[in-house]
């Protein structure tokens, strides 16, 4: 395994370039194995997430065709066989394969997801989808079995804002007989790019982006091009890092609409943020306010930029509050934190941070945005180096990590464990 080393203290200058979106390319690419023709993908992330999905269409005898950003998917000779271990379990998003593989076959056997840990993660909300649109739902060994004669469609309420559980009833419903309503559904702006996709691909889906989603099944869907909406994350990950070396940074191809929320709250910290129409620059400043945070469901501040905002929260002065009202445990990152020196506790859903200076240690990711928050901490850090290890999560959310950072003055490399 490798740990990555950073030697920090360095303001951040220069552009990166955000790439496509990790949560809407590992729903899109199951998306595919829907129509009946090839269907073509690009501004595709080079992501391990991205490498498992196409490793698993190719067990499902689709070919997979991949061209650095451009991946093209031909499903002619898909085959709905059961999948209950093996890749499925290396990542949550393969539950996407459930609403797809319903969809097409009106049977699928898929294995509980596996993926990013910090706490339990129910697909409650998708069995329900699954069950209203007249599917029989069994657990078996792990794995669910999912099937039904003819999928109709149907009214479902969301119990719980969830973006899987509304991209996948909307999989399957794009084939249903009849019309499906989604209410109370996930508003983030991958459920419109996958929506887009499926629309490209003759679906008639309505409202992707608001609460109530409207899907009217047509009998077969055909391939098309699509290019995937930029990295949101990635980006707002970028921007907390520049505010948090007090450098200047431009990150480019987003979508600054995706990222208001963050934006506002740099703001309010006293960073200067500048929006251009496919770019904002982020230019740090000497102090910063200490801010109270909620991170909520889209489009409210975001729980996936939660943990990097707490090491940028250390860097202000006072105590700020940060609260995850979607997970009720994603602080396992803070315990690593506090070994580099951070003042916070935690009290329930809240993270109380007091603002100090971070001195350099050996500290592990626990999983994806954790190992976010630790590197935008060991780049504020002068002085010393900060060992992180577990890279392979980061590796999960961040493509060409090391070469960013580099490129963007940062000292930062990879070692041998
Ligand atoms: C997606 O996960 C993202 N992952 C997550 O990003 C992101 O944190 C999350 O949405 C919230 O924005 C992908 O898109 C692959 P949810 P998802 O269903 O769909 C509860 C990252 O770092 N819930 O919106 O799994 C759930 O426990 C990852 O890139 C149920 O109770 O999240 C959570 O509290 C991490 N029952 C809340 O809803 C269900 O059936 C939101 O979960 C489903 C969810």
């Amino acid at each position: 395994m490798e740990k990555l080393m950073i030697a920090g203290g360095r303001p951040l200058r220069g552009t990166v370039q955000i790439s496509g979106a990790k949560n809407s390319a590992i729903a899109l690419i199951p998306a595919a194995i829907l129509a009946e023709t090839a269907v073509t993908l690009d501004n595709l992330p080079l992501l391990s997430d991205v490498s498992i999905y196409t490793e698993l269409l190719t067990e499902l005898g689709a070919t997979v065709e991949r061209d650095h950003d451009q991946m093209v998917i031909d499903p002619r000779q898909l085959v709905s066989k059961p999948m209950p271990n093996g890749n499925v379990k290396k990542l949550r998003a393969s539950y996407y394969l459930m609403g797809a593989l319903l969809g097409r076959f009106g049977e699928a056997t898929i294995g509980m997801p596996g993926g990013c840990n910090f706490e339990p993660r129910p697909i409650d909300q998708h069995i329900k989808g699954f069950e209203a649109l007249g599917a029989q739902v069994t657990n078996e060994n792990g794995a669910l079995h999912i099937k039904a004669k003819q999928l109709r469609g149907a009214k479902i309420y969301l119990d719980v804002v969830s973006v899987g559980a509304t991209i996948n009833i909307m999989l399957a419903a794009s084939r249903a007989k009849g019309v499906t309503t989604i209410e109370n559904a996930a508003k983030e702006p991958e459920i419109i790019d996958v929506a887009t996709l499926l629309n490209s691909m003759g679906a008639k889906i309505k409202g992707a982006g608001t609460e109530t989603i409207r899907i009217e099944g047509v009998d077969n869907l055909h391939g098309c091009r699509h290019s995937i909406i930029p990295d949101r994350i990635q980006a707002g990950t970028y921007m907390i890092a520049a505010a948090a070396t007090r450098g200047d940074v431009i990150v480019d191809s987003v979508i600054p609409k995706h990222l208001e929320a963050l934006t506002a709250k740099l703001q309010e910290m006293g960073v200067h943020i500048y929006e251009m129409d496919e770019s904002i620059r982020v230019v740090g400043q000497p102090e910063y306010m200490s801010v109270d945070v909620k991170a909520l469901v889209y489009p409210g501040y975001a729980t996936d930029l939660q943990s990097p905002m707490s090491s940028l929260l250390t860097q202000a002065s006072g105590v700020s509050v940060l609260t995850d009202y979607v997970y009720s445990n994603r602080f396992k990152h803070i315990p690593e934190l506090v070994r580099m020196g951070a003042k916070i506790r935690v009290e329930g859903r809240s993270a109380i941070i007091e603002g100090g200076m971070l001195s350099a240690a050996k500290v592990k990711a626990t999983d994806l945005r954790a190992g976010a928050a630790l590197v935008v901490a060991g780049l504020t850090v002068p002085g010393g180096i900060t060992e992180i290890t577990g890279v392979e999560y980061i590796d999960r959310g961040y493509d060409h990590l090391v070469a960013n950072l580099s490129n963007l003055g940062a000292e930062v490399w990879r070692r041998d464990e």
